[in-house]
């Protein structure tokens, strides 16, 4: 295991504005995650986690920091470094899943792989790779279901599997058991946390969780846009 942090957030700032009014909903976070590490960030709802998240996925730029992949400042690379990064290192989850509706759960969760970027596993490999994950999520039954077609657990089941598609090092989850039942929920991140271990993947998870952000080895509280330890 190496010390130097996977990602670093340096005094990220994320404003919006709407109409004449300017919201400013990250006000100066700054945190590192190391590899290997669980991090729980929880927060009242509307406190900026998820805004946070994405702007740690690569998926938002900040109004001013810095946010940094393995030493890499993610929104100083172009569009094709950064996607690269996206595709190959950072699998996400989102709050909202965001499935595409048209494909089934095996496709959506293969998508990743057959991207240019992602393409570590073709033909063959890429459909048992799949198929594998989707079992380990318990969603062996529901391979050929579009998302209209599964309940909203399973959705987000096959959410987490999609993120795992291309052996991410870091996994930024948003909220990724809130819709699931307790025992589903727990075999889900035992599963998690058994690649933590094993496969030394980082966890970033965001969650209204405590049994789930205590077993997390650190967690962070958003306030007003801030850290609190
Ligand atoms: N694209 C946007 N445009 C304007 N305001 C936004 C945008 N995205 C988020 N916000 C505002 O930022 C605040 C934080 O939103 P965010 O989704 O990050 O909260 P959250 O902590 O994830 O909440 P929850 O626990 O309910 O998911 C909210 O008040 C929201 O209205
Ligand atoms: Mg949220």
């Amino acid at each position: 295991m190496n010390n130097a942090p996977v990602m670093e957030v340096v005094d990220v700032h994320r404003s919006f504005t709407i109409g004449a009014r300017k919201l400013d909903v990250l006000r100066g976070v700054s945190l590192s995650v190391s590899e290997g590490e669980s991090l729980a960030i929880t927060g009242l709802s509307g406190a900026g986690k998820s805004t946070l998240l994405h702007v740690m996925g690569g998926l938002d730029r900040p109004s001013a920091g810095k946010v940094r992949y393995r030493g890499r400042d993610l929104y100083a690379l172009g569009d094709r470094e950064r996607s690269a990064i996206r595709a190959q290192k950072i699998g996400f989850v989102f709050q909202a899943y965001h499935l595409l509706p048209e494909l089934t759960v095996l496709e959506n969760v293969m998508l990743p792989g057959l991207s240019a970027d992602g393409a570590f596993l073709r033909g063959q490999a890429l459909y048992a790779r799949a198929r594998d994950l989707l079992r380990q999520v318990g969603l062996a039954e529901r391979v050929a279901h579009r998302p209209n077609e599964l309940s909203g657990g399973e959705q987000q089941r096959a959410a987490i599997a999609r993120a795992l598609m291309n052996r991410p090092e870091l996994l930024l989850a948003d909220e990724p058991t809130g819709n699931l039942d307790s025992r589903t929920g727990e075999e889900v991140l035992q599963y998690l946390f058994q690649l933590a271990t094993e496969s030394c993947l980082t966890l970033v998870l965001v969650t209204h969780n405590e049994g789930l952000a205590e077993r997390c080895s650190r967690r962070l509280y958003l306030r007003d846009g801030q850290i609190v330890e």
